[in-house]
């Protein structure tokens, strides 16, 4: 496997056990504030689906999107790596995952990342160098609601399983969504790769926000694991909006400073 000296660099965090940080950012504007911002990795997700698109789920994403996106992500990173999702039925079978995945690369990606731990797709995409993340716990590409998953023993089994079958195949990370704190405390200490959450607690290697949540663009999307404290951008750029529109009403847009002579 032939890792990019920016995913090498991530790895080596996890090695050091810096605390992770990976933002989803789907164009190059985006890309660039969270590399200015530190992150230490951008996911282009297919979260995009809804935080771009306005869809009611991630289901409806398709292949040609995430190249799109991928794509303008690439363009605004310098020296931190990205992953890119494979969208739902962009992965069905092992052959059609790999030629997926090399799309996804050649638009820009350092690996890519799909959801839970169907046989066989980890071990193709894999086995053609390139690198792979996992994503288990709630898997919202099928999902039929946003519970937490893994409250009862057997479900917490077969994360953890499957957790270990994908370091196995020599994964290089893992998302965890939505499990309890403890769950994603034993999978973190059982695996020996990185283990980014999201609604997973504080004790994964490391943690993941869709860029629009952590800033609180889109009104009225809030879930339990986003925090309250930082500043409303969407309150920002909305009240910006206003006083513009204010002033143009008003005829003092555009000013005398503003207009050519
Ligand atoms: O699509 C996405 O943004 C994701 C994160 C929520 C982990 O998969």
């Amino acid at each position: 496997m032939v890792l990019s000296a920016r995913l090498q660099a991530f790895i080596e965090g996890y090695d050091a056990r810096r605390k992770l940080v990976v933002v989803t950012a789907y164009d190059s504007w985006q890309a660039r504030l969270v590399e200015l911002a530190g992150a230490d990795l951008i996911l282009v997700g297919d979260s995009l689906g809804m935080v771009e698109q306005g869809r009611d789920s991630t289901a409806g994403v398709t292949l040609d999107q995430m190249v799109y996106h991928t794509r303008m992500t690439a363009r605004g990173r310098h020296s931190i790596p990205i992953v890119a999702d494979l969208p739902l039925h962009s992965y069905d079978d092992p052959v059609t995952a790999l030629e997926s995945s090399k799309l996804l690369m050649a638009a820009g990606a350092d690996a890519v990342k799909f959801e839970g731990n169907p046989p066989g797709i980890a071990d193709a995409i894999l086995a053609a160098g390139i690198p792979v993340m996992g994503h288990l716990g709630l898997l919202p590409q099928t999902a039929a609601d946003y519970k937490v998953r893994g409250k009862d023993l057997a479900e917490a089994a077969q994360i953890a399983l499957d957790a270990q079958a994908l370091t196995d195949a020599g994964c290089f990370s893992l998302v965890l969504e939505c499990v309890p704190l403890s769950l994603g405390r034993d999978i973190t200490s059982a695996i020996k790769i990185a283990t980014i959450g999201i609604g997973a607690g504080p004790e994964t290697s490391g943690q993941v926000l869709v860029f629009h949540d952590l800033l609180h663009l889109i009104e009225g999307r809030k879930a339990k694991f986003v925090p309250d404290a930082y500043t409303k951008v969407g309150t920002v750029i909305r009240d910006t909006l206003g006083a513009w529109a204010a002033d143009v009403r008003k005829g003092t847009y555009p000013s005398d400073s503003e207009s050519y002579h």
